[in-house]
Order: structure tokens, then sequence, then C-alpha cells
């Protein structure tokens, strides 16, 4: 492939077998293979040429996010290469590679403290919104009530899913944090095909599967801290709740025994997508999302 943009290498990602022991077949979505090197470059692409389009965001302005590391990468990047300043708040936990990535590409980064739920003032939310209020000549993407977060997914990653498995697809297993991905994602297969399952993953201790009383935990990039438009306005017919210990050992297992060196989110996602495998057969075909690499989260030890 030859592209004449970075931008223009967003996407098109592989899809790869992961050969588990079990009877259905389960295939993952490499999203460390885009530029930034996660998901969340489509989203981050979308919300920016939207932000454009709508005359939000001029030449010269600030582009401001709230991200969990990696919806700020992707920003940082296209930020830098579109000439826009970029301001992402991320919240202490975020790992320090991705904390340095966000300054290799130019960004300002403001490290929050940390918070229950993203509605407490103290939140890397609320953070983003008031240095939005503050800077003149800037836009907020606020990938987490954005309708164009999940609008970017529907329009690449649901669409290059169901082209790459020839609509073959029986069910589509994702980690959830705002919601983009499997908001976007599910509205595509299930427009086509109504039968697929779709199934979101969820931090055991999160505000979602706590029914409000989360705890700490430490896993990044998924985990719903709030009430998400996206989720409430997507088909998501069952959700599945991960400990951070199953999450890790499987990220360590995905390394060590099948080759794939992923972030903890997609650990978690892989430990569903193996407990529901054991319980279809050789005729489904499980799609999931390993959304960004492992090379993020080196310095926290998760892999030893
Ligand atoms: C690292 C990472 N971040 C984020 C997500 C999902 O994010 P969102 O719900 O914000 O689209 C995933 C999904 O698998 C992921 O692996």
């Amino acid at each position: 492939m030859k592209y004449e943009s970075i931008l223009h290498a967003i996407g098109n990602t592989p899809l790869v077998r992961v050969p588990f022991d079990a009877p259905a077949q389960v295939y993952a979505k490499l999203e460390s293979l885009n530029p930034s090197g996660s998901v969340k470059d489509r989203s981050a692409a979308y919300m920016i040429e939207q932000a454009e389009r709508s005359g939000k965001l001029k030449p010269g302005g600030t582009i401001i996010e709230a991200s969990s590391g990696n919806q700020g990468i992707a920003t940082a990047l296209i930020g830098a290469i579109k000439g826009y300043n970029v301001i992402i708040t991320v919240a202490e936990k975020v790992s320090t590679e991705k904390q340095q990535t966000l300054t290799a590409y130019g960004a300002k980064i403001v490290v929050c403290k940390p918070t229950a739920t993203l509605e407490d003032p103290e939140s890397y939310y609320e953070i983003a919104r008031k240095i939005h209020e503050e800077t003149p000549n800037s836009v907020f993407l606020a990938q987490y009530y954005n309708n164009d977060n999940p609008l970017g997914h529907y329009y690449s990653l649901g669409q290059e899913i169901w082209n790459q498995t020839a609509g073959t697809l029986t069910h589509f297993i994702t980690g959830v944090g705002s919601g983009g991905t499997i908001g976007g994602v599910s509205r595509y297969l299930k427009e086509r095909n109504p039968k697929i399952k779709v199934i979101g993953v969820d931090t055991a201790h999160s505000y979602r599967a706590t029914g409000g009383n989360p705890k700490p935990y430490k896993i990044e990039g998924i985990g719903i801290d709030y009430t998400s438009p996206h989720i409430e306005n997507a088909v998501i017919d069952e959700f599945f709740n991960v400990a951070d210990e199953d999450s890790l050992n499987m990220t360590k297992a995905l390394a060590r025994k099948y080759g794939f060196l992923v972030g903890p989110a997609s650990g978690a996602t892989a430990y569903a997508v193996q407990q529901y495998a054991e319980k279809l057969s050789p005729n489904d075909l499980i799609v999931c999302i390993f959304g960004d690499s492992g090379r993020a989260y080196l310095t926290k030890h998760f892999y030893e």
C-alpha cells in the first residue's frame, strides 16, 4: 500500500485468527496497527474532520480532548500534521508511555487527579471542559458525548468488519470506554444483520458494572465511568464484566502463548471472548477488537 498522507493510512487493519482452544472461530482486529497505535485514530480523525466541516475548528485553533490516553494520542498526531495546538487531559493512572507519546507528538498534557466518575468537577473530563471555556478559538472534542465518535467507527471499523468477514460474523465483542466503538460498529452490523450478537466488555469495578458504586481499577481504555449516550443509543445484547486479575492474566497469555502483545483492555476483551467461544459452535464467528499495543504499558509490569 502507498499513501500520500499518514491520515490515509488509518484503518484497513488486519483481522487475524486467535487460535483459542474453543469450538467457535475467533478473529481480532489488530488496531495497534493504526498510525498512532490504537483504534482511536478512527474516531479522532472523524471528530476532527466534522469539527472542521462545521466551522467550529478554524486554522490555528486549539483542539482539547479528555482521554484515557489513546484518543488523546490520536488527536495529537492529527493535530500535529494539520497545524492545530492540542491540549489533552488525562487521569494520573495513564501509563508513562502514553503520556510520553502525547509529548512526542507535541501536545500539551494536563494530568488530573483520579475521580470515580467523569461527572466529578475534578475529573479529567471536567478539567478539559474548563480549559476549553478559557481558551479562545478552541474546540473540545468530548468523545464521551460527541455523536461523531460512534459515527467515525460506523463508517470505518463497522464496514471493515462486515467486509472482511463477508458478512458471516455471528458475534461482535469489544471493550467499552466511551462507547464509541461499540455504538458505531453495532449500528453498522445490525443494520445489515440484526441477528449478530453484540457484547460489550466492561471492567468489574466501573460505575456501570457496580450500579453506581465504582472502585479503582488497573486497566486503561475501557471501563464505563458515566451514563454514556453512545451506550444508551446502541443495541447491545449483553455486557460482560471482567476483573483486573482476569484481564491481566489473559493479557500476559495473549503475548506468551499467542503472540499478541496487546494492552490490558484487549486482555479483558479476550477473556470475555474465550468464555463465550466455549459456549458456541464451529459455525459461530466472533470478531473482537484488540484496541492497542502492550508496548504502551511495559512500565506497568503487567507482562512479567
Ligand atoms: C485500548 C482500547 N481503548 C478503547 C477501547 C474502546 O473504546 P471506546 O468505547 O471509547 O470506543 C478499546 C476497545 O477494545 C480498547 O482496546
